[in-house]
């Protein structure tokens, strides 16, 4: 549905964008990640035909969006960066202009109006200037002309920035609730989005496309990737307890740690399930088995911080 091969942009000496390619089809939502600076929205402007690539092409639903400009565009809705709106008018009178836009009118645009209205939850502010809507609401209106012709690709550019907690939460909502359809593709540098809205994540740095894959896989790149920290009983020995389960040779590291034992499995194992069999078989006296929590940040922060060893090799 959305597809881009090989995108390139160049800034005079910048090159923003570099040799980006890839697919979204119906059904995935793919969160774009990276720091700030590393080319999201410059790819997604090109995405969308408003910036031209120096090389590479992109299409939608078939149509390059340069060559077929009118076929690509009447089939993707677009929420650029800081979504530029009418301020001085009210929210209908908008809604009714983009619709007129996409080619909607009489009962079809009556009925997107109404559609998008409850959709985006601005039933109580349809008659409000632009200008006199908060934040989250002017997000809204901004998501609901990116809907009004109910495109099947959804290209949004940090649709949560700048929202409290619980505008971010409806806005994923409405995004969870469109993404069974439609190819969706949304920018943000918030990781928590990844786990509350995106089925893929693509990691972008400095131009380049560094991961490609689900948000699981993404957690598994975590040093602590189902890890498990085993709290001893009060009664217990905690070095023979360590002792034991460091026989176990599906773990790939078992150390003592503020009093309880840290259990790192091995690649494709369990550690839960092997330490509970353990418990069970060898009858170790434990107090809890607690799941270790790993945060996507630790991930995003190795995978796109500049590698040490490469400004040491600089120095040398
Ligand atoms: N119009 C422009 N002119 C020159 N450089 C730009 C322009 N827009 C973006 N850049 C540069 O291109 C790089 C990528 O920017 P951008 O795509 O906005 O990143 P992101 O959206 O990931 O924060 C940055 O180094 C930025 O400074
Ligand atoms: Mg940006």
């Amino acid at each position: 549905m959305i597809e881009c091969k090989n995108l390139t942009k160049d800034y005079g000496p910048i090159r923003a964008v570099n040799d980006v390619s890839f697919k979204v089809e119906p059904g995935q939502v793919l969160g774009f990640l990276g720091p700030n600076g590393a080319g999201k929205s410059t790819t997604m402007r090109m995405l969308t035909g408003f910036l031209t690539p120096t090389s590479g092409t992109a299409s939608i639903a078939g149509f390059d969006v340069r060559e077929q400009p009118v076929e690509a565009k009447s089939r993707f809705g677009y929420l650029p960066e800081n979504g530029p709106l009418y301020p001085e008018m009210t929210v209908l009178e908008f809604l009714t202009f983009c619709g007129e836009i996409r080619g909607l009118s009489g009962n079809k645009l009556k009925a997107a109006i109404d559609r998008v209205i409850e959709l985006c939850s601005l039933l109580g502010v349809r008659h409000q200037t632009i200008e006199t809507l908060s934040k989250g609401f002017r997000q809204r209106v901004g998501m609901a002309q990116a809907i009004i012709h109910d495109p099947d690709a959804l290209i949004m550019d940090e649709p949560t920035d700048g929202l409290d907690p619980n505008q971010k939460q409806t806005v994923r909502q409405l995004i969870r609730s469109m993404s069974e359809k439609k190819a969706i593709i949304l920018s943000t540098h918030i990781l928590e989005e990844v786990d509350a809205v995106c089925n893929r994540v693509i990691i972008i740095a400095r131009g380049h496309v560094l991961v490609d894959e689900s948000p699981a896989e993404l957690h598994a790149r975590h040093p602590l990737a189902g890890a498990v920290t085993v709290v001893p009983a009060a009664s217990t020995n905690t070095a023979a307890l360590h002792e034991k389960i460091s026989q176990i040779k599906e773990f790939s590291k078992v150390q003592i740690q503020n009093g309880s034992i840290l259990v790192i499995p091995k690649k494709a194992t369990n550690a839960m399930t092997e330490l509970i069999k353990l418990q069970k078989n060898q009858n170790l006296e434990i107090a809890e088995l607690q799941p270790v929590r790993t945060r996507l940040d630790d991930v995003f922060r190795e995978l796109t911080l500049p590698k040490t060893i490469e400004s040491e090799n600089t120095t040398n």
